[in-house]
């Protein structure tokens, strides 16, 4: 039997890599685009490596409609599309927000175009935790308010949500944005994981960094928050657990579930954990120990958010299975082999 074809933009990112892998696990055949602005093509053959196959790759920019319409046009019989394809650095964003507000929308509406014309009507978008701001109540539902962002990146997500809810109601497209947490870990065989580039500017890899001895020292920003220990506290969530919830949204859309054309999910475990609980869990379990100080507030950062999940596990079914022994180990996991490859 032909397997599902599924388009996966930014397929081979820290996310992308990972749904790719979960995608081939369950029965799909997923073909990437990634202009490999973000990633390395090594990641391709840990895929193979991983899974068994190596999945159709073009190296290209999705916001050059004409490549992109090129890729479509040899793969006719796609059903669905997953679109990771983005650039995310929150402070660059405030920076250079013209290059965001391009990059993050001129390729989600090449995407759409070329779905339309294609009639390719199932697309999982990824959205982000970040467009709630700070809430006002915790665990965050999909119901809450949505307040205007204070980053350009968060605005763009924003949009990109709005953009996705019109167009499906013009009912051509079924589309689910999946709100994802905060993703930490990598692949259990430390073949795939997070490839941040420079300085990192997210915690777990600037703790990984730090323990192999690329970073002096970790940062805690803030200890002051009203907070339990006065750090802050995020729903981290495992990478795979995170690729997996992309398999259900796939079959949720391709079984053809929805009684809405455009919905929303939260994407996390539902559990808080502060920047103290990552760092002590770390040194636990990896038997490591860690250079950390404590230092200023980082702008923009909300003290507490964590998800209810519920919506995701009632209606796709999907539920998280790895803990934060886990995200912590295979983190540390992949950066070792890494720097060792
Ligand atoms: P990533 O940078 O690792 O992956 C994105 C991939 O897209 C990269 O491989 C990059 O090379 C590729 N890409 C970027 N622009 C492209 C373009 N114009 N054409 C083709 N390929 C392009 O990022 P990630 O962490 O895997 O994130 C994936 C998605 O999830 C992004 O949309 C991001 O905004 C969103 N998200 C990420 C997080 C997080 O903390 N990692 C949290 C919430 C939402
Ligand atoms: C987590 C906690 C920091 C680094 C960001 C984006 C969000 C989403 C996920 C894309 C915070 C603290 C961090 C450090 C620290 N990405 N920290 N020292 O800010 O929750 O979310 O990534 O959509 O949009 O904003 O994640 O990993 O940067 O920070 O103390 O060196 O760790 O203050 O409390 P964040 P993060």
């Amino acid at each position: 039997m032909n397997k599902i074809k599924i388009l996966v933009t930014g397929g081979l990112g820290y996310i992308g890599s990972h749904t790719v892998v979960e995608l081939i696990n369950s029965g799909f055949e997923p073909i990437i685009v990634d202009d490999l602005s973000n990633s390395e093509l090594f990641i391709l053959d840990n895929i193979y490596k991983v899974s068994g196959q190596k999945p159709k790759f073009y190296k290209s920019d999705i916001c050059d409609i004409n490549s992109l319409k090129s890729i479509f046009e040899e793969n006719k019989d796609l059903k669905a599309c997953i679109h990771f394809a983005a650039k995310k650095a929150v402070g660059e964003s405030m920076e250079k927000p013209l290059l965001y507000y391009r990059e993050n929308l001129v390729s989600l509406l090449n995407v759409l175009d070329l779905m339309k014309e294609y009639k390719i009507h199932n697309f999982v978008f990824s959205s982000s935790a970040t467009v709630y701001g700070e809430p006002e109540h915790l665990p965050v539902q999909e119901t809450f308010p949505i307040k205007k962002a204070l980053s350009s990146y968060g605005s763009t997500k924003q949009m990109a949500e709005d953009i996705l809810e019109k167009v499906a109601a013009t009912r051509w497209l079924n589309a689910l944005a999946l709100r994802y947490f905060n993703p930490v870990g990598a692949h259990l065989s430390g073949l795939l994981g997070e490839l941040p580039k420079g300085i990192p500017s997210n915690l777990m890899p600037f703790i990984t960094q730090t323990a192999i001895g690329i970073r002096e020292v970790l940062t805690i920003f803030g200890k002051d928050y009203n907070t339990p220990d006065g750090t802050c506290i995020r729903d981290y969530i495992h990478v795979v657990d995170l690729a997996k919830a992309h398999v259900y949204a796939c079959n949720f859309l391709l079984n053809g579930k929805g009684n809405l054309p455009y919905d929303v999910f939260n994407i996390g475990t539902g559990e808080g954990y502060s920047v103290l609980d990552m760092v002590e869990t770390f040194e636990r379990v990896n038997k490591v120990k860690l250079k950390y100080k404590f230092g200023e507030r980082r702008n923009g950062d909300v003290a507490s958010i964590y998800a209810s999940s519920q919506k995701a596990n009632e209606i796709l079914g999907w539920k998280t299975e790895l803990s934060l022994d886990d995200m912590v180990k295979d983190s540390w996991n992949w950066e070792k082999n890494y720097r060792n490859q």
